[in-house]
């Protein structure tokens, strides 16, 4: 088995960007990004501060907008209406869950889908459908690029993503079946799910439960995506889950911490029958940023004429 480096891929990803950052400095163009937070979900805080810091770091200009807890659906309204208007904005990114009371799609759908650095908005999900990638949610976008990077090959490779959300499974399938993949997606009511997933050549693993796909679900020599980020928080757990060379690290950092993070593969099992696979932590996680990165400069070139960016996506 060979570790699918997510970490590496992102460097690469981010440098790029830099790059083109850099020339684009030189025209007198500062590609922007605003990225809002409602409320207090720790998580959710540790994303955006990350997400500025990374836009920081490659030169990119960035604002972090927090908001109350109690914020309401017209109020954040307002926001994106006038990010929407401000001229050094190219992406907005409204940082998800929002709070119970807010109507999460009607402010989606605020958004100028040209400042759509998440791939949300409709207009957005629509040209992606269509085959057509304008701007594409970051998580699978950043699995694409991996798995290019790595030239593992998707045409006519039996795909099957295993969960169907908004951001992650649907999207994916999408991208897949654009690189000519024969795509089949899974989700909870899957009848026989271990006997589907063992006909995969490339599994997607996007279900959100910890270690569910064991050694039972993967051909020999299939090549495994975890994009999971669950915490194990028990010494049996840990103990179970991950193969023993990795026991004393993983018992060290749950010491430390209080949890560790597993995807939604068990690595332990799936370590021996799969040829490659993506680590958590280390493989999928850190793509996504970098994705956000690409997107923010995307959205400012399109914004600004510069040509539409070569498509991603091979047109048969
Ligand atoms: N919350 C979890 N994943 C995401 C994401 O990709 N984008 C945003 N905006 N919020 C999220």
């Amino acid at each position: 088995m060979q570790a699918l480096n997510g970490t590496l891929v992102a460097g690469v990803i981010r440098q790029g960007v830099a790059a083109r950052v850099e020339e684009l400095a030189g025209q007198g163009i500062r590609p922007g990004l605003a990225a809002v937070l409602v409320g207090e979900n720790p998580a959710s805080k540790v994303y955006v501060g990350s997400k500025v810091r990374t836009c920081q770091s490659l030169g990119l200009y960035s604002e972090k907008i927090e908001l109350a807890a109690e914020t309401t659906t017209e109020e954040l309204l307002r926001l994106v209406e006038e990010l929407n208007h401000r001229e050094e904005i190219d992406g907005i990114l409204i940082q998800l869950p929002l709070p119970p009371q807010i109507d999460a799609r009607r402010i989606l759908e605020a958004v100028d889908p040209a400042k759509d650095v998440d791939g949300f908005h409709a207009n957005n999900v629509g040209r992606l459908v269509q085959g057509e990638e304008w701007l594409v949610p970051c998580t699978p976008a950043g699995v694409i690029e991996m798995l290019e990077h790595y030239r593992i090959p998707l045409a006519g490779a039996q795909a099957v993503v295993i969960g169907r959300s908004d951001i992650v499974g649907k999207p994916m399938a999408m991208l897949l079946l654009h690189r000519h993949a024969t795509v089949t997606i899974c989700h909870s009511r899957t009848r026989d799910l271990p006997a589907v997933v063992r006909q995969a050549d490339l599994i997607i693993a996007a279900i959100g439960r910890p270690a569910m796909v064991t050694g039972d679900y993967v051909r020999e020599g299939a090549v495994v995506v975890d994009v999971g980020m669950n915490k194990v928080t028990t010494p049996e757990e840990v103990r179970r889950i991950f193969p023993d060379r990795d026991h004393a690290s993983r018992l060290a950092e749950l010491a430390q911490r209080g949890y560790t993070l597993v995807g939604d593969v068990e690595p332990r099992s799936v370590e021996e029958r799969a040829s490659w696979l993506s680590p958590v932590p280390g493989g999928v996680g850190p793509l996504t940023i970098a994705t956000l990165m690409k997107n923010t400069l995307r959205a400012a070139q399109l914004r600004r004429g510069l040509g539409r960016p070569a498509s991603l996506a091979p047109r048969s």
